[in-house]
């Protein structure tokens, strides 16, 4: 693995930065954002929403430029038709969703204690649709990854404010995800917390990572190297493959963990989806 990876990933390994297994999710947060407030003391607490351009004035100007004419536009077009239009029974998104689904996106994921589980926005998305006698969608891209560049275009400048309720299911879910955000893995036997927490701001390869602040902010997004949009766990999925693990399936227990504690972790920030990336 070594061989792969730059002198000062390597070096940044030794770094220690590890939440306590036993701390409240609030004291976890904390902790996680002072270390990257700490770690990046020129960027405004507000700007972690935009990723590896928020610690990387080169990349930053082309990456603005981009923004002027964004290439997400024309998913947010084809979603919000998507949302617009009837199911075959006549009933459209909007029956599914408080406020009919306009600027709510930012509440997810939340634990739904009625069920006990994790609910992403996508996989709302999908009940929906089977709610009303339709064939559920993929996860990762295509009509799916519109709906939601739709929704949380409308959501967009909301603050992002995930609840862990005080039920031991949604406890038990939390846990998983910061397990699963910690655990190393795959034939580099590493853990997302090595590259976008011990070493965010390093290169690996020809990219810099990003902070693990602010990461799922801008989701879905579109990517140049996808060509199109894509779902954050389509983008988990890729991150796992890059240190030769096998992603789970999006929309598995496991990364619905994943992004409730990696959701979490970002509260306070705004919701600023969808977005373009390289
Ligand atoms: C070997 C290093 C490595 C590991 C391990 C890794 N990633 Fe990544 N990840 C990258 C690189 C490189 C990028 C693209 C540059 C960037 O935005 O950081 C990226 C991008 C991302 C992005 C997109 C950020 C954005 O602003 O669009 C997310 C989200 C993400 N990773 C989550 C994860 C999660 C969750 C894990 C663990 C399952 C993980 N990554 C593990 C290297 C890694």
């Amino acid at each position: 693995m070594k061989k792969l990876l730059t002198a000062t990933l390597v070096l940044g390994l030794l770094g220690v930065f590890a939440l306590p297994a036993q701390a409240t999710p609030q004291e976890d947060l904390e902790k996680f954002q002072n270390y990257f407030y700490k770690k990046f003391p020129n960027t405004p607490k507000d700007d972690f929403i935009n990723g590896v351009y928020s610690i990387d004035a080169a990349s930053r100007e082309q990456w603005e430029s981009i923004e002027e004419f964004p290439p997400y536009e024309l998913s947010i077009e084809k979603g919000e038709k998507l949302f617009s239009t009837p199911f075959k029974n006549g009933k459209t998104y909007a029956s599914c969703f408080e406020n009919g689904g306009i600027g709510i996106a930012h509440r997810y994921p939340f634990f739904d204690t009625s069920s006990g589980e994790v609910i992403t926005l996508e996989l709302a998305i999908n009940r929906c649709r089977e709610a009303n006698g339709e064939k559920p969608l993929k996860y990762k891209k295509g009509a799916m990854a519109d709906i939601s560049a739709h929704m949380k275009y409308t959501s967009r400048g909301n603050t992002i404010n995930i609840v862990v309720p005080d039920d031991p299911r949604a406890q038990a879910a939390y846990e998983r995800g910061k397990k699963n955000f910690y655990a190393k893995r795959g034939q580099m036997n590493m853990a997302c917390a090595d590259c976008h927490i011990h070493n965010a701001g390093n290169k690996v390869r020809a990219d810099l990572l990003s902070p693990a602040l602010g990461q799922v902010t801008h989701f879905p997004v579109y990517r140049s190297k996808w060509g199109g949009m894509g779902t954050l766990h389509r983008r988990y999925g890729g991150c796992n493959k890059q240190v030769r693990a096998k992603p789970y399936k999006a929309q598995s227990p496991e990364y619905r963990a994943l992004e409730y504690f990696h959701t979490y972790m970002s509260n306070g920030l705004e919701s600023n989806g969808p977005g373009a990336r390289k």
